[in-house]
């Protein structure tokens, strides 16, 4: 028996990934899982896996309980439009497109049922996002954001934000992978410098990081401590993170993260 109906425009990166993590619990939770996605084609493993498509917006919000918008933020207007006539305040419609505000998506659905904007992280992929939820919107009673929350917990970890935080946020853990990713890539070339593989050196540094981000979850002593630690007096590790201080990378990381969300908030103010 289905208790709930999702249905997801766009089924692209994002969209994929968050219905790959919900068709993995459907039949536990009793979710009936549709898509809708201009190129059905690149849903067809996920329709392997039990997803239903629909033809148009229109059709999949009038089946839904829950709709969710994975589609480009400029796209975002148009498909409300087209979807509006079959929203209602019985329903839910969560937006995960970057930048666009509970505001905008009120505007563009005619206010014709509750908002909830999310801000995922690309790891949401292998499960292991974090999305931020913005629950603002006035018309969300408090069983649609448990309903909400719920439905996310399945795909990561779930954090409750203010409009007012989501650009931060954005800045700071959306694009963070990219930061992840490019200080991963520097230590993999310096492997590859030493002469290990770049398969060797790449699986050597996902590792590391993998293993020092447990630790950091785990214990509660301070990062500088935990860094300090591995620094033995006249050792080879000091003498690395001395390259490291004069370069300056922690200030580094906190400046593109405050160019990240200067940038963000130009976006949100409308500058191209
Ligand atoms: N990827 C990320 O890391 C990330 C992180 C945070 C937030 N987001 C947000 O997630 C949203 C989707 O991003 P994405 O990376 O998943 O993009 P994507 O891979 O390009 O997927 C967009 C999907 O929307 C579909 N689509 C476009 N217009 C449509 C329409 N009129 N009706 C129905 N489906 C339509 C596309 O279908 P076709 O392929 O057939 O055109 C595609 O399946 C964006 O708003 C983005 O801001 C993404």
């Amino acid at each position: 028996m289905h208790t709930c109906t999702i249905a997801c425009i766009g089924c692209g990166n994002m969209g994929g990934a968050m219905l790959g993590g919900w068709l993995a619990v459907a039949a536990e939770r009793g979710y009936a899982l549709t898509g809708m996605t201009r190129t059905p084609s690149r849903a067809a493993a996920l329709v392997a896996r039990g997803l239903s498509l629909c033809e148009t917006p229109e059709e999949a919000a009038r089946q839904a309980d829950i709709v969710v918008l994975a589609v480009k933020p400029y796209q975002v207007e148009d498909v409300l439009a087209r979807m509006a006539p079959a929203l209602g305040p019985e329903k839910i419609l969560i937006s995960v497109a970057a930048g666009v505000s509970v505001e905008r998506l009120r505007a563009a659905s005619d206010g014709r049922c509750p908002v909830v904007r999310c801000m995922p992280n690309t790891p949401a992929l292998v499960g292991k996002g974090v999305f931020a939820l913005c629950f603002d919107d006035p018309a969300l009673t408090p069983d649609a954001r448990e309903r909400v929350l719920r439905l996310f917990a399945d795909l990561g970890v779930c954090v409750e934000l203010p409009e007012a935080r989501m650009t931060a946020f954005s800045a700071l853990v959306g694009a963070g992978p990219a930061y992840v990713f490019q200080m991963m890539q520097g230590l993999v070339q310096a492997g590859v410098t030493q002469g290990f593989s770049w398969a060797q050196s790449r699986e050597l540094v996902a590792t590391l990081f993998e293993g020092c981000a447990c630790m950091a979850r785990q214990e509660t002593t301070p990062l500088m401590e935990m860094r300090d630690n591995v620094c033995s007096p006249a050792g080879l590790t000091i003498a690395g993170v001395n390259v490291l201080d004069r370069a300056g990378l922690s200030g580094l990381l906190v400046d593109a993260v405050l160019a990240a969300e200067q940038r963000g908030r130009e976006m949100e103010g409308g500058k191209a």
